[in-house]
């Protein structure tokens, strides 16, 4: 079991996860990991091979990278490794985990290995407003899967296999619900709102009161 605290941070592909969660953790210092950067950041390697990697090696990242391509999700075990390996690697308590988790495999699986999750940020974005937002990301963000097939295939694999884990996390009263086609401040402010539910962090200067938040509650508190 891990000594850690974990939020996990879910929603369509698009709907903020990362420009929120990874924004949160910096300005709060708290650890920060999106498993899609870091399975993107494995599969670079394809492209650009460090010097003595394994053929055995490239061609498992291979097969990864085209599962990342056509928007489907890689192994289970891949994923609970990549995490496990970078909160081992910090000494930081509290944990964003941006993307995770998107099967219900994963989540027992991460019960078994790390423990329970502390709760569940859960944005909700219409298919929509996710499609436009990544078809204008795609014009200049070079990632292989901001294409409308792929996004298309992103969104179906998001309804057919995170919404059950949405609704496990509802049962459970772990699930903090946010309308995340508002601005990003308005989001943003309603995410720093119910982590300080959550975890002990400072006020800072300039920040909305929490009046403003606006979640919805399958809630904790
Ligand atoms: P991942 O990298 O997690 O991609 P994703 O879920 O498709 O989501 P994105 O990162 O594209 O979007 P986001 O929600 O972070 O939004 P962002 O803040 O960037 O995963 C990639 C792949 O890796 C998966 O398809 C799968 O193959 C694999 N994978 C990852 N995790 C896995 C797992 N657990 N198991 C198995 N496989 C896994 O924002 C998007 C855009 O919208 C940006 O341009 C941003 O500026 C804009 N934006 C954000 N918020 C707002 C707002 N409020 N208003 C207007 N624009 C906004
Ligand atoms: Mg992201």
């Amino acid at each position: 079991m891990s000594s850690k605290d974990f939020v996990f941070v879910l929603g369509g592909p698009g709907s903020g996860k990362g420009t929120q969660s990874k924004w949160i953790a910096d300005e709060y210092g708290l650890g920060y990991l999106s498993t899609g950067d870091l399975l993107r950041e494995a599969v670079a390697k394809v492209d650009n091979p460090p010097p003595g990697i394994e053929e055995t090696e490239l061609e498992e990242l291979r097969r990864l990278q085209q599962i990342m391509k056509s928007g489907g999700l890689v192994d289970d075990a891949v994923v609970i490794g990549l995490i496990k390996k970078t909160t081992q690697q910090s000494d930081k308590v509290h944990w964003l985990i941006d993307g995770f988790p998107r099967k219900m495999s994963q989540c027992t699986k991460f019960v078994e290995e790390m423990g329970e999750c502390t709760a569940v940020l859960c944005f909700e974005v219409s298919d929509e407003v996710l499609t436009q937002r990544l078809l204008k990301r795609g014009e200049t963000s070079g990632r292989a899967d901001d294409n409308l097939v792929a996004i298309q295939n992103r969104i179906q694999t998001f309804h057919n296999e995170s919404a059950d884990v949405i609704q496990h996390y509802k049962g459970k009263k772990k699930a903090i619900v946010v309308d995340g086609e508002r601005s990003v401040n308005a989001v943003r402010a309603d995410c720093i709102a119910e982590i300080r539910k959550l975890w002990h962090i400072p006020v800072k200067e300039g920040e909305p009161k929490q009046e403003a938040v606006k979640t919805s509650c399958c809630n904790l508190l």
